[in-house]
């Protein structure tokens, strides 16, 4: 088996694979991953896309791309195919994979930090050849929610000088404001660094709104908490559609002063009232462990554990 550079091959070498890979999202998250696939396969033929391939007699078995976000690199994706290998020589190519695109990352010039979402893999899997490299790893949750008619009712009412809205373009100024207060020294800006500053969490919004990555953003299923005698918003839930009718939240925050009165719950039952009227049958979620407040909000709201995965980030 030889790794080589994924920017030698184009989308036929990689789009049976590619194929193994999409029923794997659908049947574990069920998610749609196929407009993600292609635009893999669409940077695969620019040959534009860094990362590494597992090559054998000329096929490949396995690939895993990375992206430079200025000084950060992120590893997208990851994948060896399940037919001809064996449990573990297949984990023997991953780890090779895994090992090339960190290596290869640390070393690049100006990238200080590198960040992973292995959203497909079980957490556990790779937490040696992170560790080892320096990554700290943070356990990421996979939940969620069947949608029915009949839905619990709120257990608190939304406080009076709340309004909830559907998202409009002129709320993406004040959102990336929300989720930067939101996130200050929260666990999920040490797993997400663009949460830290204004420019940065307009950066997350940018990708969630403006492009396919993380499923097609749905604008009516998405809603912001406004406080009507301050006219401010307070609060931001994002949604996106990650399979034709399945729902999946990119985003919820709301500022420290308005937590604890039921907002969040509030935001949560506007997106599930407006899938729900749309016939989607599932809405899902990530969350980190460690984030209990929001775990148990969730929980307590229905969402059931579908499958834990692993964060991993380092810093120099
Ligand atoms: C998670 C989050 C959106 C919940 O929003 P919220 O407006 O506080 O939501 P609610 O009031 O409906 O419910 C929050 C829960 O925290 C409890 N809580 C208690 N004290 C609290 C406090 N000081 N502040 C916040 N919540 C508190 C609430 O009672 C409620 O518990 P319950 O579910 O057992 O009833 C909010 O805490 C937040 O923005 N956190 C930071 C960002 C984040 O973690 N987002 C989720 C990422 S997956």
């Amino acid at each position: 088996m030889e790794i080589l550079d994924l920017r030698h091959f184009a989308s036929a070498d990689l789009r049976s694979l590619m194929e193994e890979e999409v029923a794997i999202w659908r049947s574990t998250l069920h998610w749609d991953y196929r407009s993600s696939a292609d635009m893999i396969l669409r940077y695969a033929d620019s040959r534009i896309l860094p990362g590494f391939t597992a090559i054998e007699r000329g096929r490949i078995h396995g690939y895993c791309f990375f992206v430079y976000e200025g000084p950060k690199g992120v590893i997208g994706d990851m994948y060896v195919e399940d037919s001809a290998a064996t449990h573990t020589r297949r984990h023997g190519i991953e780890v090779e994979l895994l090992r090339h695109s960190i290596t290869t990352l640390q070393q690049s010039p100006g990238v200080h930090r590198v960040e992973a979402q292995l959203l497909i893999h079980p957490s556990g899997d790779f937490a040696g050849v992170f560790e080892g490299e320096g990554f700290r790893r943070y356990r990421r949750l996979f939940l969620a929610l069947p949608i029915s008619a009949a839905y619990s009712e709120p257990s608190v009412p939304l406080p009076p000088d709340i309004e909830i809205h559907p998202w409009t373009e002129a709320d993406y100024q004040p959102a990336a404001h929300i989720i930067t207060t939101a996130y200050h020294s929260h666990v999920d800006s040490n797993v997400n660094d663009q949460y830290r500053t204004v420019s940065g969490s307009l950066r997350f919004l940018n990708n969630i709104v403006r492009f396919p990555g993380c499923g097609v953003f749905d604008p009516t299923s998405s809603f912001v908490a406004f406080h009507r005698p301050t006219r401010t918003r307070i609060g931001v839930l994002l949604c996106s559609r990650i399979r034709h009718d399945v729902g999946h939240i990119t985003q919820v925050c709301t500022l420290p002063e308005y937590r604890g009165q039921g907002i969040g719950e509030h935001l949560l039952r506007y997106s599930y009232a407006d899938l729900a009227s749309r016939r989607f049958t599932e809405l899902s979620l990530t969350v980190t462990e460690e984030n209990h407040r929001a775990l148990d909000l969730y929980r307590r709201l229905g969402f059931h554990h579908v499958h834990t995965f692993d964060g991993f980030v380092w810093e120099s």
